[in-house]
């Protein structure tokens, strides 16, 4: 739904934007910008191209289990009609360590090497079943809770990608980059 602001609601929304960089709205190559709110540790504003954003935003919202809580959306009135999402600030760090855990258990295993990283084992485990099975198998008897969470993130990763990918046509973006933990210890994905 598009919200066309009045200047005083536009000027609310704008004094909620930690500026991170001079030219709040300048994209340097990336689809989006991300703006911690000034009010609220809680939450984030993702800003950008109503194109760009228009291709996750309805995702978002048709599968809430998967992707942070939106809150407002609307148009900057600015030069650009760029659109703001407001959403949950997830934990990004908890996320790093847990695949920095995994990282060192798949080394272990053999399973990662120069030219294969954890990334690609989540992305072939999810095309190839057999391959699934074969890393599931060579890591059960490793480390009982590096594997049990393993087995999370890539059964996560499974129910993700198979309401991601009809609609965006190809596998999802998986790095450790692109997902977070809401506030009740749900795993989440911003960005698809
Ligand atoms: N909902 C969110 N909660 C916490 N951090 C976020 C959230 N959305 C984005 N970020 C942060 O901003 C970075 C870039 O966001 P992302 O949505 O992945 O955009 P892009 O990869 O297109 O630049 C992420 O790596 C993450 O650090
Ligand atoms: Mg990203």
């Amino acid at each position: 739904m598009k919200i066309i602001l009045s200047e005083e609601q536009l000027r609310g929304i704008l004094s909620e934007l930690v500026t991170r960089r001079k030219d709040p709205f300048s994209m340097e190559g990336s689809q989006h910008m991300i703006y911690d709110s000034k009010k609220n540790p809680n939450i984030v504003f993702k800003v950008g191209h109503p194109h760009f954003v228009d291709e996750w935003l309805p995702i978002f919202k048709k599968y809430p289990q998967y992707f942070p809580k939106i809150y407002r959306v609307g148009i900057l009135k600015d030069r650009h009609d760029y659109k703001y999402v407001e959403m949950d600030k997830l934990n990004t760090k908890r996320v790093k360590e847990e695949w920095s855990e995994m990282t060192l258990l798949l080394t272990d295993a053999g399973l990662i090497d120069e030219d294969n990283n954890i990334n690609d084992v989540f992305i072939n485990c999810i095309l190839d079943e057999e391959y699934d099975n074969r890393v599931i198998s060579t890591i059960q008897n490793m480390d009982r809770s590096v594997y049990q969470l393993f087995i999370k993130w890539l059964n996560f990763l499974h129910k993700l990608n198979s309401v991601v990918a009809p609609i965006k046509g190809s596998t999802l973006d998986i790095h450790d980059g692109n997902f977070g933990y809401d506030k009740q210890g749900n795993i989440k994905c911003f960005d698809i």
